[in-house]
């Protein structure tokens, strides 16, 4: 179903910088591309300051492409929208924390719709909250640009908390828990993927990097090889 890359690592392109009037369209072309996910950013003009989709156009998308759906929520308040999402094909939903009431049960409610959770830490979020719901997690997202837009600058400040972050989740899959992934979200290109990945990131979300240029294939492929370049580095 997904073609993933070195070590079973991830790109997930987000539509985000997508040309949005041809949508089906650019999903198709970018998975052709080799793209492993989708991502599918989720604003509310409330919890960021900018509007985008929701569950009708993720319903749209659906039957266009058989990769998963990774749907980001920065929405405030969560609840009422994961139902709507699960309905709507989605196959990943994750949200920030700050913006549920009741973060446990978030979780629950997501994975109850048969979907994989996830909590996304903004830059200045400590990890600190994924501890007490490590068993409810199948994705951890950490933003390297705070939420909102595309085309931004990546934080360097998110390597050395990727680091932190990859090391939480050794310890728990190492004590037997079960596997979760380690996704970024912003600033992502060709030239610091490497680096990201050495910092333990496993699943790369990349919006105006691949949206941006013409050949989306091209961007991908690239992408894989510098992955693929700093793995055998770390060997
Ligand atoms: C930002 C979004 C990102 C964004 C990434 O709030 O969550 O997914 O689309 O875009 P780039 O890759 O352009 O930073
Ligand atoms: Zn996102």
């Amino acid at each position: 179903m997904s073609n993933t890359g070195p070590s079973g690592t991830r790109i997930a392109p987000s539509i985000l910088s997508a040309d949005f009037a041809r949508l089906g369209e650019e999903v198709r072309n970018v998975v052709a591309a080799g793209a492993d996910w989708i991502h599918f950013d989720v604003m509310d003009n409330h919890y960021v300051p900018n509007l985008t989709i929701g569950p009708l156009v993720c319903e749209a998308i659906r039957p266009h492409v058989q990769v998963p759906i990774d749907v980001h929520l920065m929405v405030e308040p969560v609840d009422a929208l994961v139902p709507m999402f699960a309905k709507a094909g989605a196959n990943v939903i994750t949200f920030h924390p700050e913006a549920s009431r009741h973060v446990d049960r978030t979780l629950a409610l997501i994975r109850d719709h048969g979907c994989r959770a996830g909590l996304v830490f903004n830059p200045a979020t400590p990890l600190d909250w994924m501890e007490h719901v490590m068993d409810k997690l199948d994705v951890v997202l950490l933003m390297s640009v705070n939420p909102g837009f595309g085309g931004q600058s990546f934080l360097p400040s998110a390597l050395a908390k990727l680091r932190s972050a990859r090391a939480r989740i050794d310890a728990w899959q190492a004590a037997g828990g079960q596997p979760i992934l380690l996704e970024v979200d912003g600033g992502v290109k060709i030239d610091n993927i490497g680096e990201i990945r050495a910092a333990g990131a496993d699943t790369f979300v990349a919006g105006s990097a691949i949206f941006g240029q013409p050949d989306y294939a091209a961007v991908i492929r690239q992408m894989r090889e510098r992955i693929a370049a700093a793995e055998a580095i770390r060997v």
